[in-house]
């Protein structure tokens, strides 16, 4: 009898990193996960450090391989997700990163976005790469790098620095490293740098100009699925089948293959991406233009993101930093013991406010405190400033699209919070879906992988798997809900004047 064979997803986000093996029907079979060292250095910085983050990749791999009882050669494709925007350089001769990762959420290159709106106009910027220009994706990022240092910038020049998102970064490594690694990306990860043209989806050389950012450091751009070459370590021979954005993973995941499919995956931060087909939509109410996936001989399908910052992290705040709640889950259950916020509300702009707002400058408030207000009316709060978040992303989309959305499709570790998605269905006034499968990154890039390495036929038996497990309807009128999203947007107007 032959062996069961498996693939692969190595999902390394903004926390920990996992890696997962599917079955044909989609089943997750095994999983094995670490987390990695956050490293603040100043405030609005965040690091990783992309060594200890490979050698997580170098456990994980063959630990969830082991977990499903398996050997190597069972496993027929791999595909890798991964936290976007996130900015790695390193040597091509040592292998060794020139400087830990700059996170997605650091704000350090606010002190170069001046200098390149200088060099381009944002409204050029955003015609060409579909993005604002503020301190969340990746140029920018690599100007900072590469302006503190003009012995970084000469080796860039040169031609000995590579530059990789985190799925660069890891397919370089996986595929050989200095010994002939690959230098690639995947199109979604491409068009989070800030440096590819939507249209030619190929970098755009005024694009690289304006960032300061030499050609000879950017890696090939290829398809999502497609092939992305053989594993070497730390396990040798698997078939590197798709590279995917977690962001359009979890779509993928959701089965949102088709224009008009939308997801919002509420995990560190909140995405909502709607795949809306072969033509990228330009938004006209601050939502960013993206790739959503491309399979090799097929026009790219793209999709409109909003994307918000602080969702999941908000909830690790006051776990980890307030020391207010021992666990994430205690927000839920501090949360249901009183009836509403009690006039209190939490707008969490730690690295500024994303979509729809672009606000980089905004800061966190916490607004209408009393002594009536307890640690329940806060974590009630904290759950609600997700939720309205969402609420504006919505509310963008639905001015964009021609087709305002009926229903919310959801993912992510925060559903499992049951009042958080009930508040988000009262706050959208639709319902909210939430599918068997949560973890629908690394499904995503599961079939993303299968479909490459040809262990699923096509996209249509993918589609089958998607069940649902839960629903929330609205249940909340329509006067209470416009009264407080009034008062919502007044504590979002104090974040916004407190940066300027
Ligand atoms: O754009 C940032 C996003 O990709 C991060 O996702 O799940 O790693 O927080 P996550």
């Amino acid at each position: 009898m032959s062996l069961p064979r498996y693939v692969a997803a190595l999902d390394q986000g903004t926390t920990s990193t996992r890696c997962m093996l599917f079955d044909r029907e989609g089943r997750m079979v095994s999983l094995a996960q670490r987390e990695h060292h956050q490293h603040y250095p100043r405030a609005g910085w965040v690091e990783h450090d992309p060594l200890e983050i490979w050698d997580i990749v170098c456990r994980v791999v063959p630990e969830a391989i082991a977990e499903a009882g398996a050997v190597p050669s069972q496993v027929v494709g791999l595909g890798i997700t991964n936290q976007r925007e996130t900015t790695v350089v390193w040597d091509r001769h040592t292998g060794r990163p020139v400087h830990h990762a700059i996170v997605w959420q650091d704000t350090r290159s606010s002190a170069v976005l001046p200098a390149v709106a200088a060099d381009m106009p944002e409204a050029e910027i955003q015609a060409r790469c579909g993005l604002p220009l503020v301190t969340y994706f990746s140029g920018p990022k690599v100007r900072w790098l590469l302006d503190s240092s003009p012995s970084l910038r000469e080796r860039a020049e040169r031609g000995d620095l590579l530059f990789g998102t985190m799925d660069s970064w890891l397919v370089w490594n996986l595929t050989g490293g200095v010994s002939g690694g690959a230098h690639v990306t995947d199109v979604t990860n491409a068009s989070r740098t800030m440096l590819m043209n939507l249209g030619t989806l190929d970098w755009d050389p005024e694009l690289l100009a304006a960032m300061r950012v030499p050609r000879a450091m950017l890696p090939e751009i290829r398809p999502t699925v497609s092939s992305f070459g053989t594993t070497v370590a730390p396990v040798a021979g698997i078939p590197l089948t798709a590279v995917i954005g977690d962001q359009q993973a979890s779509l993928f995941g959701q089965a949102g293959f088709d224009r008009g499919d939308a997801k919002c995956t509420f995990g560190t931060g909140g995405f909502l991406l709607l795949n809306t087909g072969s033509s990228p939509v330009r938004s006209q109410h601050g939502l960013i233009t993206t790739v959503a996936h491309a399979m090799e001989g097929e026009p790219a399908a793209y999709a409109l993101e909003g994307s918000i910052a602080v969702a999941g992290a908000l909830v690790q705040w006051f776990r980890d930093s307030l020391g207010l709640i021992r666990s994430a889950a205690e927000i839920e259950t501090q949360a249901l013991t009183v009836p509403d916020n009690g006039g209190c509300y939490v707008v969490p702009a730690f690295t500024g406010l994303y979509a729809p707002h672009w606000e980089p400058d905004a800061r966190g408030v916490i607004v209408g405190l009393t002594s009536y207000v307890t640690k329940a009316h806060l974590c009630r709060a904290v759950l609600e400033a997700t939720a309205w978040q969402t609420r504006e992303v919505v509310d963008a989309m639905n001015a964009d699209a021609s087709v305002p959305l009926t229903r919310l499709a959801v993912d992510g570790g925060m559903t499992a919070d049951n009042l958080l998605m009930q508040t988000i269905a009262d706050f959208l006034d639709i319902p909210v879906v939430r599918p068997m499968v949560a973890e629908t990154v690394s499904r995503g890039a599961a079939y993303a992988a299968g479909l490459g390495a040809g262990y699923w036929p096509d996209r249509q038996v993918l589609r089958r798997h998607w069940r649902r497990a839960a629903e929330w309807r609205p249940a909340m009128s329509a006067s209470a809900r416009e009264a407080e999203f009034a008062r919502w947007r007044r504590a979002v107007e104090l974040a916004i004047g407190w940066g300027a």
